[in-house]
């Protein structure tokens, strides 16, 4: 009891306080800038869902480390998974794990093989492939018709890809080469469209490596298609350190990157890379989907997202757009920390608040229980002490009121009897209507003496006041009150009195 007295304010405090309902567990291939854009969105539109809350976990391109982050998510029972997959085929089994185990998993931008999960949101891989293919082919053209070219002038394209086992790599490089196969006879000429492919696995220093190992065994490329922005940022500057790009503008080697975010703008401002393909990464339509797969409204099981060429004249207003945004968000960060601080401080003093009612209350309980235990204690003191001492009280004053009463009564009969020679024990029991036992502990309790001696004592005092108030002698005193001679009633009184009756003054 005193314990959970002491748990009330906790409790109460933990009671007002709001929990998000649904845990969401967030594994994430890896952690660039576009990744942690998507995140940023998500966070931003869970803004508009209190009651979800996300756990965010990152592989850095480990499949084993994002199956065992999946594996942790399924122990920890979360409401959901949303899953960006580095390999297809490598994450499959932990993101089926986490399907079988009835979590429901969204696939977000790279797919796992199979059809076990929940709902897909990502970009158009091949139509990205496609717009590679449309650019190479107009660089091509262009190349076709200056004077340079003849008939034997081969074109050769680099591709940087990203990691094989991912989705948008596969997709990609197959949207590329079915797009440049598209070419006809005579687009295509003579030399022919040639495609070499290098592994950039999606990061910058990756693409940055094998364009530099590349180009010290090959001929310059024509043009060079990276995945992504990154790795495109990455050939360039494997290009510039051969220091080939730089010698003249018949020699920089045109690049296209994918995804269109706030690097790839710059660098296209900056002329490092030609283009980009728009990747988007929608992590507000990713919550969204996950609030209604929760709350078990209608969905869209595979969403594909649209994408769109940038060149510099389109990357240049968005990349401000971009800066302004970011700046704009900035001061919506800084105030919404301000508001925080400030929530938390009203949380903390309601707090405080709530635990003074709560103490209060509990001070109220525990002196209630108190009083009520003193109370309780009282009345048992009472029954069990004070009463039967008050029940004998009451008792022994009837015993001696009954006592006074007899007192008074035997005193009545001696009185009225001390002459007479029939007076004695058996008398006195007949009058009183007592057995001789009865009568000799009732005239002890009252006179603290037996029947004999008292109505002997009551005789001597009546004689005393004879021998006093009247002139009768001795003898007829004793005969009066009947002693049996006047010898015995002169000793009798000797005894008493201490002197001899006729010693009367
Ligand atoms: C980010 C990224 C993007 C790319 C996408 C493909 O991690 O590499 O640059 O478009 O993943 O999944």
């Amino acid at each position: 009891m005193k314990k959970f007295l002491l748990l009330l304010p906790l409790v109460l405090v933990a009671c007002t306080a709001r929990q998000p309902q649904f845990r969401i567990g967030v594994s994430q291939c890896l952690d660039d800038a576009w990744r942690q854009k998507m995140n940023y969105e998500m966070e931003r539109e869970l803004l508009l869902h209190p009651d979800m809350h996300l756990t965010h976990r990152i592989a850095y391109g480990s499949n084993e480390l994002q199956c065992a982050q999946i594996d942790s998510f399924i122990r920890e029972r979360v409401d959901l998974l949303i899953v960006s997959p580095n390999e297809a085929e490598q994450v499959k089994p932990a993101v089926t794990r986490a399907f079988r185990a009835g979590i429901p998993v969204i696939v977000a931008d790279r797919r796992v093989t199979g059809d076990e999960w929940t709902a897909f949101i990502g970009g158009d891989n091949y139509k990205v492939g496609q717009l590679m293919a449309k650019w190479v082919i107009k660089k091509y053209q262009n190349k076709h018709h200056t004077s340079h070219f003849t008939p034997h002038t081969s074109f050769t394209v680099l591709e940087v890809a990203g990691l094989p086992g991912s989705t948008p790599a596969t997709l990609r490089h197959k949207g590329l080469m079915e797009g440049l196969a598209s070419l006809s006879p005579s687009e295509r000429g003579v030399g022919g469209v040639t495609l070499h492919s290098v592994m950039g696995s999606w990061y910058k220093e990756g693409a940055y490596q094998v364009v530099t190992d590349y180009l010290t065994s090959h001929p310059l490329p024509d043009v060079i298609v990276a995945h992504n922005d990154l790795m495109a940022i990455g050939a360039a500057e494997a290009l510039e350190n051969c220091q080939l790009s730089i010698l003249n503008d018949q020699l920089s080697i045109p690049i296209m990157g994918v995804d269109g975010i706030r690097p790839g703008l710059q660098a296209i401002t900056e002329g490092k890379i030609e283009c980009t393909a728009t990747y988007s990464s929608r992590g507000d339509m990713i919550i969204d989907a996950a609030s209604r797969i929760l709350h078990h409204q209608p969905f869209v099981r595979d969403t594909v997202l649209e994408t769109v060429m940038l060149d510099v004249e389109a990357a240049y207003p968005m990349l401000k757009q971009d800066e302004a945004i970011a700046r704009d968000l900035e001061t919506l960060h800084i105030v919404q920390v301000q508001t925080q601080t400030q929530w938390k401080q009203l949380q903390n003093g309601r707090i405080v608040l709530i635990s003074f009612i709560a103490a209060f209350f509990v001070l109220l309980i525990v002196v209630l229980a108190f009083i009520i235990r003193t109370q309780f204690k009282l009345q048992t003191e009472i029954k069990s002490d004070i009463l039967p001492q008050l029940e004998e009280v009451q008792e022994a004053i009837q015993v001696s009121r009954k006592d006074e009463a007899f007192a008074e009564r035997m005193k009545q009969i001696v009185e009225d009897h001390l002459s007479d020679p029939n007076l004695n024990v058996e008398y006195l029991g007949t009058m009183l209507q007592l057995s001789r036992t009865q009568l000799f502990r009732r005239v002890k309790s009252v006179t603290g003496k037996g029947p004999l001696d008292y109505i002997r004592e009551r005789r001597l005092i009546k004689a005393d006041q004879l021998l006093h108030t009247t002139d009768m002698t001795i003898q007829q005193i004793s005969l009066e009150l009947c002693f049996s001679n006047p010898g015995y009633f002169t000793k009798c009184y000797k005894e008493y009195f201490g002197h001899l009756p006729s010693d009367r003054s």
